[in-house]
């Protein structure tokens, strides 16, 4: 029986596919370094884990309502004011089983059938697969020099269709964070043609130069950006699927009569993990101080192999180096990398096409990241590529 055409004209996740690869590989008592997943190999703080325990152990295991624990999203909403300096109420927060989901409320709230969206690119593949599935058409925008945005181009891509832009910084899987002159002209673009503007602020706290400026704060973007982060990455806290997503309050309804109808509502005792875990107690500045470290090291290191360019990113756990000098294409390096050298990387190709480049992330313990890099120099030399 043919599926729906939503889905039909879905892609699988490519990278999630590595992953498939990697358990098969390990199934079969390979030794396999894993630098392809997007998630920090840190313990989630025990403050936040006591908390969901207590929540568990005091019976707290029941629905909530559907936009999440109202004491949340007060945190939540008391979070992005005071740090982010958003104009932001409890009303204008839902909590989401991860932010993923709310990118996907969000998306299907503000995209019709025939309706475009413009996606900077490199970018993250969901962006594009949840336009596919809500029927609208992709307008990729590839990056200028450095991965900055491509101003002109991006005015280019604006047309009487255009709904969306979906930004991310800093950026999976550059690791990019984009200047506030870049920010500034694509609020400028968005309140020319009253285009609603997504922004993954996701990675906000993994963040090595610079401050950091929420989209929502430009002026005219109050009731344009739809601002989405969650716990997944800044806590380690990846399984424990809590977002949230902050806009306009119809928006933000809007989003929850998906919810009400799909999810029910995020994990209660999750929920009560994530209202530990904004506490200014719990440790991010030392998961940071490591990544950074080892940020350093993986470019030093990578920088020496003629195989690689790259330059040490601004923000998240990720590097993206330039690979031409191989003279192979990403996916092909990628799986020579997994066969001979036991290492799984990310292939830059369902990133925006991105066959010169593959995404490494550095979310592994720095013994790991050695190993990696000697198996990989093991593996390179021989072709005059170490
Ligand atoms: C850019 C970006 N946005 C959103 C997410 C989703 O995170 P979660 O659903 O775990 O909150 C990810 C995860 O990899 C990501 O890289």
């Amino acid at each position: 029986m043919p599926f729906a055409r939503r889905i039909t004209r879905l892609k699988e996740s490519g990278t999630l596919k590595i992953l498939d690869i990697v358990k098969a590989l390990q199934a079969k008592g390979a030794s396999i370094i894993q630098l392809d997943v997007g998630e920090p190999d840190f313990r989630t703080p025990d403050n936040v884990s006591e908390a969901a325990k207590a929540a568990l152990d005091s019976g707290f295991t029941h629905y909530t309502p559907s936009a999440g624990l109202p004491e949340l999203r007060d945190a939540v909403a008391e979070k992005l004011r005071l740090e982010n300096r958003l104009d932001c109420e409890s009303a204008n927060v839902i909590i989401t089983p991860g932010s993923k989901q709310a990118l996907f409320y969000a998306v299907m709230v503000t995209v019709d059938e025939g309706d475009e969206v413009i996606v900077p690119t490199p970018a993250w593949p969901s962006y594009m697969e949840m336009v596919t599935v809500a029927g609208g058409t992709v307008r990729e925008v590839p990056c200028s020099a450095g991965f900055g945005l491509d101003l002109e181009a991006l005015k280019e891509a604006v047309s009487e269709r255009t709904k969306l832009i979906i930004l991310n910084s800093p950026n999976n899987p550059t690791g990019c964070v984009y200047s506030d002159q870049e920010l500034r002209a694509v609020t400028e673009i968005a309140c020319e043609h009253r285009i609603q503007v997504i922004s993954d602020e996701i990675y906000e706290r993994i963040l090595y130069e610079g401050s950091y400026r929420s989209l929502g704060t430009y002026p005219g973007m109050a009731d344009l950006a739809i601002t989405i982060n969650g716990f997944s990455k800044t806590y380690a806290m990846t399984g424990w699927r809590v977002g949230y997503a902050a806009g306009p309050r119809e928006l933000i309804s809007a989003m929850n009569k998906l919810q009400q109808h799909s999810a029910s509502c995020p994990p209660s005792f999750a929920q009560k993990g994530a209202l530990e875990a904004l506490k200014p107690e719990t440790p991010v500045a030392p998961m940071v101080a490591e990544f950074r470290r080892r940020r350093d090291y993986l470019c030093a290191e990578l920088s020496k192999m003629r195989a690689f360019r790259v330059a040490p990113p601004k923000g998240a756990f990720y590097l993206f180096p330039d690979i031409s000098e191989t003279g192979m294409p990403s996916s092909r390096l990628v799986e020579l990398l997994l066969e001979k050298a036991g290492v799984s990387t990310t292939p830059g190709e369902p990133f925006g096409g991105f066959t010169s480049n593959l995404r490494i992330s550095y979310a592994n313990s720095m013994a790991n990241l050695e190993d990696a890099v000697n198996r990989v120099r093991g593996v390179l030399e021989p072709m005059g590529l170490a």
